[in-house]
């Protein structure tokens, strides 16, 4: 990989004084390691912003009914392919939703096809369409062992659903109680701990050998849990898992920036109609593929480490997927735009991350 060119005015690089308006930022191409692209109405609307950043996106499997298996994935990224604007590019790298009655021939066949990177753990009544997904993760293990065997990837929604358990503490008990039995069992499995919110989860993927890592969402790293209730209820914060202290928001900005090859890039956009979200009973998830990298740029020009970016983007994930690094480059420029309040999504509206208000980078047009 080039290393990241800067471009003054005021530089990009790690000096105490940060670039000034109208630097330049050119990295490698990024990918997203995490994004849920929906279905249906929705997906033109996901597949065009995540196409206008990323190269490649890991797409989760959390449809309704879900993508359990090679034919239905095949097919998810023909539509998903066929939703991509004119001249728009993106791969789609998919993943098998992991259900109590995968089979090991499942898998097989997985890795075959050559379009399926990895299966996706949720554990049932974690969060979105997750209601057919795994209660006894023990029950998986001979295709967790087939998986080892195949070389897939494990994907892990790592949160337990015990109602004994503090929401808020659902991650660190996932570590003990299942993530560190499963590490011993396994080896030799890839896996990784997705959108991690915790420093507890830090210092697990940091202390694990290199077959384990973890992605870092954009609003994990700029929110902390105030942000649910900035004024009042806040649910276009509402994510799963949650939000968390500021110390552990510290936690993950280090992690991110510290230029670790175990983090990296995967920013979880989940879309939800307005509606959806604004709700009685409301839906996880938030909408950033609309900004993604741009909001990621902030994080790393915050904490001075602008020339990790490209790592953390572009090098990590493929380097972990065994995938080669883009060849093209994307250019940012630090140039404030407004977020608009709302986003029409097929018939509907969606409401994403910093509506209404100033994002610092802009992509180069
Ligand atoms: C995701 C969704 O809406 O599909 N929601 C979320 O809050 N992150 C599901 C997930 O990634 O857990
Ligand atoms: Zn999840
Ligand atoms: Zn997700």
């Amino acid at each position: 990989m080039e290393t990241p060119s800067f471009e003054a005015p005021g530089g990009v690089g790690r000096g105490a004084h940060g670039p000034g308006q109208g630097a330049r930022l050119t990295l490698t191409r990024p990918d997203d390691w995490h994004v849920h692209l929906r279905d249906g109405a929705m997906l033109a609307q996901a597949v065009a912003d995540t196409a206008r950043r990323f190269a490649r996106a890991i797409v989760m499997p959390n449809l309704d009914p879900p993508i359990g298996k090679v034919h239905e994935a095949l097919a998810y990224r023909a539509r998903i392919l066929a939703a991509l604007p004119a001249g728009a590019r993106l791969e789609p790298l998919m993943t098998l939703y992991l259900t109590e009655t995968t089979t090991s021939s499942e898998v097989a066949r997985a890795q075959a096809s050559g379009i399926v990177h990895a299966l996706k753990y949720y554990p049932a009544g974690a969060t979105t369409n997750t209601a057919h997904a795994v209660r006894d993760l023990r029950r998986c293990y001979p295709v967790l062992a087939a998986m080892e065997r195949h070389d897939l990837p494990l994907l892990l929604h790592g949160e337990v659903t015990d109602p004994s358990v503090d929401v808020f503490d659902r991650e660190a008990v996932f570590l003990e109680r299942h993530l560190s039995p499963l590490m011993r069992a396994f080896p030799g499995l890839r896996m990784v701990l997705e959108h991690i919110t915790t420093r507890a989860a830090v210092e697990f993927v940091n202390a694990s050998p290199d077959t384990l890592a973890a992605t870092i969402t954009a609003h994990h790293l700029l929110l902390d849990r105030n942000a649910l209730f900035d004024g009042g209820l806040r649910p276009h914060h509402y994510c799963r898992p949650l939000l968390k202290r500021a110390d552990h928001r510290a936690a993950l900005v280090a992690a991110a920036t510290g230029g670790s090859p175990k983090f990296f890039l995967g920013t979880d956009s989940a879309p939800h109609p307005r509606h959806a979200k604004e709700s009685s009973c409301g839906c996880a998830g938030i909408y950033t593929a609309h900004a993604a990298l741009e909001l990621y740029a902030e994080v790393f020009e915050k904490a001075h480490a602008l020339d990790r970016l490209e790592g953390f983007a572009s090098g990590n994930g493929p380097d972990f997927y065994r995938l080669p690094r883009n060849q093209d480059r994307i250019t940012l420029v630090k140039e404030p735009w407004r977020v608009p309040s709302t986003i029409p999504a097929g018939g509907d509206v969606l409401v994403p991350l910093r509506a209404g208000e100033v994002v610092g980078w802009r992509l180069a047009r």
